[in-house]
């Protein structure tokens, strides 16, 4: 499984790098704003962090709401760094943006997926990654992880080769379902990856092997 980290605060993504568990990132325009950076200066020098793996994936979101707009700046953002993906919405005007991106070789993101149905539109239309977003199904009613197992039996039916990266996850329990699920990226917040590494057992346990071990050397 690959690990995403879903921020653009370059010190939360150098942090992260630091562990080497890191493929990736994602950003949005909301998280983009939240973070005060300059959109396409943040996303160079994501791309260029240091002690990025060799597959590193930076996915960056046009903007645009026209097929031919959303193209001029997947052109653009792609041109930054060979490790951009271009995020589209999973909209008629962003799967047209996203089948010309593929064309050109582009990698593509389809985000702010809902439904397996969308999901089936975007590998059609050749998208590299699909993004369901799990946690605002969830908050409304709905049952996001679902989505995400509906969509891999669909994609391992025909073959498809776009990558689900499950997004929107709230809690390192959606990490664990989408590993259940067979997806092949989940994208989370840092404070989710801290999560991943805690077990108070794992705190009781060093705490004890140091004490004996402090005992025992005396
Ligand atoms: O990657 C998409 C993600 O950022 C959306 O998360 O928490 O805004 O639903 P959230």
């Amino acid at each position: 499984m690959k690990i995403f980290l879903d921020t653009a605060v370059i010190d939360e993504i150098k942090k992260g790098l630091e562990t080497g568990l890191i493929d990736g990132v994602t950003t949005n325009p909301t998280l983009v704003s939240q973070a005060k950076v300059d959109f396409k200066a943040a996303i160079a020098q994501i791309a260029s962090l240091a002690n990025a793996p060799a597959e590193w994936a930076v996915s960056a979101e046009v903007t645009a709401l026209d097929c031919a707009g959303m193209i001029n700046e997947g052109i653009e953002l792609a041109a930054i760094a060979p490790s951009v993906v271009i995020k589209v919405p999973l909209t008629v005007e962003g799967l047209k943006a996203c089948k010309a991106l593929s064309g050109k070789k582009i990698k593509t993101n389809a985000t702010l997926v809902f439904s397996p149905n969308q999901a089936i539109l975007a590998a059609k239309a050749g998208a590299t990654y699909v993004s369901p977003f799990v946690g605002r199904l969830d908050d409304v009613g709905q049952n996001g992880m679902q989505l995400i197992s509906d969509i891999k039996a669909i994609y391992d039916n025909y073959g498809y080769s776009t990558k689900i990266i499950v997004a929107s996850i709230r809690s390192p329990q959606h990490v664990v379902q989408s590993g259940l699920a067979g997806a092949h990226v989940v994208t989370i917040p840092p404070k989710i990856f801290s999560q991943m590494f805690s077990h108070p057992l794992t705190d009781i346990g060093v705490k004890k092997f140091m004490e004996d071990w402090a005992a025992f050397k005396k």
